[in-house]
């Protein structure tokens, strides 16, 4: 795939700005390499999705053959789309769960929309409500939240040598507490190892940054300009982490097998990986609901409704792996 990127912004699917550029697989939208992206299209796509009378249920007998090949290493580079739903077993609310997601549980910051609690413009005005709120998510408390079956799954692929890398959508670092290895890790939304300015990008330490967010919960003040500092997570109006725009084109044009969990699909560009790979790659969702592209399941897709825990130990008993995921499981709790 060829991209050369003229904007990586974090978007929502449905109220993606004018000037954002979404790129595609030549193949599919043209010769440039580019589909401009357009709300109503998106929505008509859901709405085709929704219509349809496609399969909505777990295909056992696909679900089985996927199974087959993993347990006969038949894949080499499988790449994994993960969102909040791999980490509500851990006790980490999702987003936009109706009820439960942390979405829903904002209206005392009489924000102007939810996912203002995570926009730069938003922040450079307000930033009081994202302070309040670190003092919930800011990872790595003692007793806090520890991986769950889908990270230890994730663990399973790459000691055996079929995972390509992981996309994560998540910033709660329980990624790296299963073990995966930096490298075949993306962090699309960043995290919470480093702070800089959100105007001149000078960093601050993150012990200071926490200092101020989580113990004294003031907002960090940039010693060089002035203004204020946050955590690495990238909030709407940010750029991806250069990992992202290096790696995906590779990454998703060697997939042979492509693995989503626990996400709505609904943030840009990472809501775009599975139109990425290629006709051929798999695409297995395990996930509450159809989602994004999901909603009109195609021949190459499997869907598993349920939770994501529940999937990979379906997929790891077909596969014989029932020990291997146990086993690493206890090892990342
Ligand atoms: P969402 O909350 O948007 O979507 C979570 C999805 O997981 C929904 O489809 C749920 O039905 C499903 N789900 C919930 N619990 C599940 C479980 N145990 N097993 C399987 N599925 C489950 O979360 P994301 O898609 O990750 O960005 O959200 C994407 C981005 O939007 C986040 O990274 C965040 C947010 O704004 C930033 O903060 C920058």
């Amino acid at each position: 795939m060829r991209l050369t990127h003229l904007h990586w912004g974090l978007a929502l699917s449905s109220t993606v700005p004018v000037s954002c550029w979404i790129p595609s697989r030549s193949s599919n939208y043209g010769s440039s390499g580019f589909r401009y992206f357009n709300e109503s299209l998106y929505r008509s796509r859901r709405l085709y999705g929704s219509n349809s009378n496609e399969s909505a249920g777990a295909d056992s007998e696909i679900l089985e053959s996927l199974a087959k090949r993993l347990s006969n290493q038949k894949f080499q580079n499988v790449v994994v789309l993960m969102g909040a739903g791999a980490s509500v077993s851990a006790g980490i609310p999702d987003f936009r769960s109706p009820g439960t997601g942390l979405y829903d549980r904002l209206q005392h910051y009489q924000l102007p929309y939810p996912e203002a609690i995570f926009d730069l413009d938003y922040y450079r005005d307000q930033p009081k409500p994202f302070v309040e709120l670190c003092q919930e998510i800011w990872p790595g408390k003692e007793g806090g939240p520890r991986p769950t079956l889908a990270h230890a799954f994730c663990k399973v692929l790459e000691d055996q040598g079929m995972l390509r890398r992981i996309y994560t959508q998540n910033i709660d670092g329980l990624e790296s507490l299963a073990g995966i290895d930096t490298d075949k890790l993306v962090e699309c939304h960043g995290h919470f190892r480093t702070s800089s300015c959100i105007k001149c990008r000078s960093t601050m330490s993150i012990d200071d940054c926490r200092r101020e967010m989580v113990e004294k919960m003031e907002v960090p003040i940039c010693k060089q300009c002035g203004s204020y500092v946050k955590p690495d997570i990238v909030f709407f109006g940010e750029e991806l982490p250069a990992r992202f725009q290096e790696l995906v084109s590779s990454d998703t044009d060697s997939a042979d097998l492509l693995l989503v969990m626990g996400t709505s699909l609904m943030v840009m560009p990472v809501a775009a990986i599975p139109s990425w790979v290629s006709h051929d790659c798999p695409r297995l969702l395990l996930n509450r609901e159809r989602v994004g592209h999901f909603l009109r399941i195609q021949s190459r897709d499997v869907f598993f409704e349920g939770d994501c825990d529940d999937g990979v130990r379906e997929i790891c008993k077909l596969a014989g792996w029932e020990s291997l995921l146990g086993d690493q499981f206890q090892d990342c709790r």
